[in-house]
């Protein structure tokens, strides 16, 4: 994969984040997400490649724009074929209600080489690099949390796990605070949440929990780039889910991805922050422009950027609407 493709990349998620925070806060995560969607449809247009959606907004019959499937990019010449991943608008209730992490997220891989995972969800857990190798979903999460203060040489109660504030996680959080770790409950936002993991400023150590099977795999490209780990393993909500999940390909129910099953070969992830958070800085609107913060990496090289953009609309009509 050409790694100049990286910052055509980054442009698609600033579209999308730009269009998204227009909404930040106004009690609409439907509009949100749709601002984001037709953004970063727009954006692909102008990147020189051949690509398929294979994580999006859903199926076709359900979802007019990026659905899986859906060949999007330039498809000019030889462009490279690609598969790609994306959630426009990763939180759209954070955006709705103006609260942190919302995100504008992209992965690129060779063909055939992200997990087609379906619409359902994902029992996952993830670190930093740190803990690299010593995580086992099979085993509990006190089990989890010891090995990783092993890892890092710290003790349990210094370590902070990110969990989805959901009934569901009730038994999960209670075994973290029995074992003493501390927790940081989210709303939602398990992507932003998984790669909080791989940086210490952040103060996030582990991420538990059931969340999106499509934000696993978002999650896993990320990691894959920063050296991080993860595992999953998929969470039907319905005998109709189990179902799509088969003609999907999946076979065995019950097995765990590792984080190079979810993302495999070599991979490219762009995110864009639409609120600030932990990780990335919001888009921030000035007379006549707006700032963004992205990040973008790869995992042939580990490279991580952060890039700042000022975006000048008389310049750029585009992003004006
Ligand atoms: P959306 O952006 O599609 O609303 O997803 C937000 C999110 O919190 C994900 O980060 C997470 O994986 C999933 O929803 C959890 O699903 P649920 O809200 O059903 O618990």
């Amino acid at each position: 994969m050409d790694r100049n493709l990286a910052l055509e990349f980054v442009r698609v998620t600033e579209a999308a984040a730009i269009a998204s925070a227009r909404w930040m806060g106004r009690g609409d995560a439907k509009n949100a997400d749709q601002a984001a969607v037709d953004a970063m449809r727009k954006a692909f247009d102008s990147v020189r490649i051949e690509g398929t959606v294979v994580i999006g907004e859903g199926e076709r019959d359900e979802a007019p724009m990026l659905y899986i499937g859906e060949k999007v990019g330039k498809r000019d010449g030889d462009c490279p074929k690609v598969d790609i991943a994306v959630d426009p608008l990763e939180g759209t209730n954070l955006c709705a209600t103006g609260s942190p992490d919302a995100i504008a997220v992209i992965a690129i891989a060779e063909d055939g080489k992200f997990l087609n995972a379906p619409d359902t969800y994902m029992d996952k857990i993830a670190v930093g690099p740190a803990g690299r190798g010593v995580i086992d979903i099979t085993r509990s999460p006190t089990w989890n949390l010891h090995a990783l203060a092993g890892a890092k040489r710290s003790r349990v109660e210094d370590l902070t796990a990110i969990i989805l504030d959901r009934p569901r996680h009730k038994e999960l959080i209670e075994e973290v605070r029995k074992a003493g770790a501390r927790i940081r409950l989210i709303t939602d936002g398990d992507v932003a949440a998984a790669i909080a993991t791989c940086k210490e400023e952040t103060g996030i150590d582990i991420l538990f929990g059931i969340g999106g099977a499509p934000e696993g795999v978002l999650a896993a490209a990320a990691l894959r780039c920063v050296g991080g780990d993860m595992q999953g393993r998929l969470k039907y909500r319905s005998d109709d889910e189990m179902r799509r999940a088969e003609k999907m390909g999946v076979k065995d129910h019950n097995r765990i991805y590792k984080v190079e099953d979810l993302a495999q070969g070599e991979v490219m992830f762009s995110a864009t922050g639409v609120t600030d958070g932990a990780f990335l800085r919001g888009v921030h609107f000035f007379g006549g422009g707006c700032t963004t913060h992205s990040v973008v990496m790869r995992s042939k090289s580990g490279t991580v950027r952060f890039i700042e953009a000022r975006h000048h609309f008389d310049r750029k009509p585009n992003y004006e609407t």
